[in-house]
């Protein structure tokens, strides 16, 4: 007999507009067709089979300098190639009917109306099944592509991104839900009476309104926000319906997060009961920890070696990853993973090892070994930390091993624990499945 788990968890499956693997140790062609938009449908539908409640998508806006110029970032599929989720949606909304799809779009960036009439129209054809993930930007190389030098201090992002969401409200409450009468007798089809001009002037924006698109089944897209800071806590406590944080830290950490943000939607005059938090939790299943282990390329290794030497000044791929790091190796600045490459290679560890340790978790990691274990591992975090359920994915290995490992190892041990829905619920739109219609 399986444990049972006391609930059913919201579950959101995460991706990348990007190469899903594309040196994958099993099959080196796996999503080679990702441009097209091709492997992120056969996705979708696998997601939508499984009934997971949405499909997410992260995204960045540039080529990346790490290291001080392009060339580590493009030959590793650092942040680049990666296409934009905002215009994949439709295509995946076109083949799939029941899933929520959500997309990424900065207010650090994007014009808050040109972002209004896309979601806008994006949650009509998708029949009300779009989710807006809210951020505002971290990389001084995507803010260099929208006229600026650099992207202003977190605070002063996060006060242009409160004010970003008022308009984009304001502006998708323009139109009444009702202002479309198609009244054929007296030769009206939108009623000007359900139709007002927004004129918001504010301090970042000036926009008259009102929008030039029909309202959408939701009204608005469903707001997901990641908060880590102060101010980005406050901004999720104040407008979020999905707050993402990630399994990193642990049960603690976890619950201190959960806390912290629900306190603030108190304080903001929210009931908590108006957000789903969920977590990022990096899963692999495998037969065993060993197994796992092994089954990391070489070629997945020296990816990962290439983007750390790029932060920590040092070339790390010239030395042999199957042996320890040399003790006299040094770098301009010490930082804890160089420190902790040192000490373990000073135990003996190689450089492979530790690594694997640092970008896939270590032998301790819970969410690394059979489906059964892990699905139990994730139920037990999700009852000690509270909360509502798990971000599944991988953004840089989505290779054919760890999907299979997903959809015909964890999914399944979901189900028969009881922690995963076996089919949507009734609701019309996301919203309306996430929180129940009102
Ligand atoms: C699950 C998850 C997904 C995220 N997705 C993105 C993303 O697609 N693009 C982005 O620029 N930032 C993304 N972030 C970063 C957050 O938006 C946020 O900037 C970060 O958590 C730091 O918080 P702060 O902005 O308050 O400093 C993500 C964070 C998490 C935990």
């Amino acid at each position: 007999m399986v444990r049972q788990s006391s609930r059913q968890l919201v579950l959101g499956f995460f991706s990348s507009f990007s190469p899903p693997a594309w040196h994958a140790a099993s099959d080196r062609l796996h999503g080679a067709d990702w441009a097209s938009g091709a492997f992120h449908s056969r996705l979708a539908k696998r997601v939508e089979e499984e009934c997971f409640d949405f499909l997410f998508f992260e995204d960045t806006s540039s080529v990346s300098r790490i290291g001080g110029s392009m060339d580590l970032d493009l030959a590793n599929v650092y942040s680049s190639p990666k296409n934009d989720p905002v215009a994949l949606l439709p295509f995946l909304a076109a083949q799939t009917e029941r899933l929520g799809l959500v997309a990424t779009a900065s207010t650090s960036l994007y014009p808050p109306y040109l972002l209004a009439r896309a979601l806008g129209t994006l949650d009509s054809l998708s029949g009300g099944r779009i989710g807006w993930n809210i951020v505002t930007t971290s990389e001084k190389e995507s803010a260099q592509n929208f006229g600026m030098d650099d992207l202003p201090p977190v605070a002063e992002r996060y006060d242009r991104a409160d004010e970003f969401v008022e308009v984009v409200s304001k502006l998708w409450d323009s139109w009444e839900a009702g202002a479309v009468i198609a009244d054929v007798e007296r030769g009206i089809y939108t009623d000007p009476a359900g139709v007002r001009e927004i004129a918001h002037e504010g301090r970042y924006f000036k926009v008259r309104g009102p929008l030039n698109s029909a309202p959408s089944p939701q009204g608005r897209p469903v707001f997901v926000q990641a908060g880590g800071s102060d101010k980005g806590r406050d901004f999720a406590a104040k407008h979020a319906e999905i707050i993402m944080s990630t399994t990193i830290g642990g049960v603690e950490a976890m619950k201190s997060f959960r806390e912290d943000v629900q306190g603030r939607m108190k304080s903001f005059g929210r009931d908590p009961r108006e957000c789903k938090i969920l977590y990022l939790a990096r899963v692999n299943i495998a037969d065993s920890m060993d197994q796992f282990r092994a089954s990391i390329t070489d070629e997945q290794i020296r990816t990962v070696l290439g983007t750390h030497s790029a932060h920590l000044g040092i070339d790390l791929t010239r030395f042999d990853m199957h042996k320890p790091i040399p003790q006299d190796a040094v770098t301009n600045g010490t930082t804890s993973m160089f420190d902790a490459l040192k000490k373990k290679g000073a135990q003996g560890q190689s450089i492979r090892d530790v690594m694997i340790d640092f970008n896939w978790g270590d032998r301790n990691n819970g969410q690394i070994g059979k489906a059964g274990d892990v699905a139990d591992y994730l139920i037990d975090m999700m009852e000690e930390a509270g909360g509502d359920g798990y971000l599944i994915g991988a953004t840089k290995e989505a290779n054919a091993n760890f999907l299979s490992g997903i959809f015909d190892g964890l999914v399944p041990a979901l189900k028969e624990r009881g922690a995963m829905q076996r089919a949507y619920g009734s609701g019309a739109t996301l919203r309306e499945r996430l929180f129940g219609a009102h």
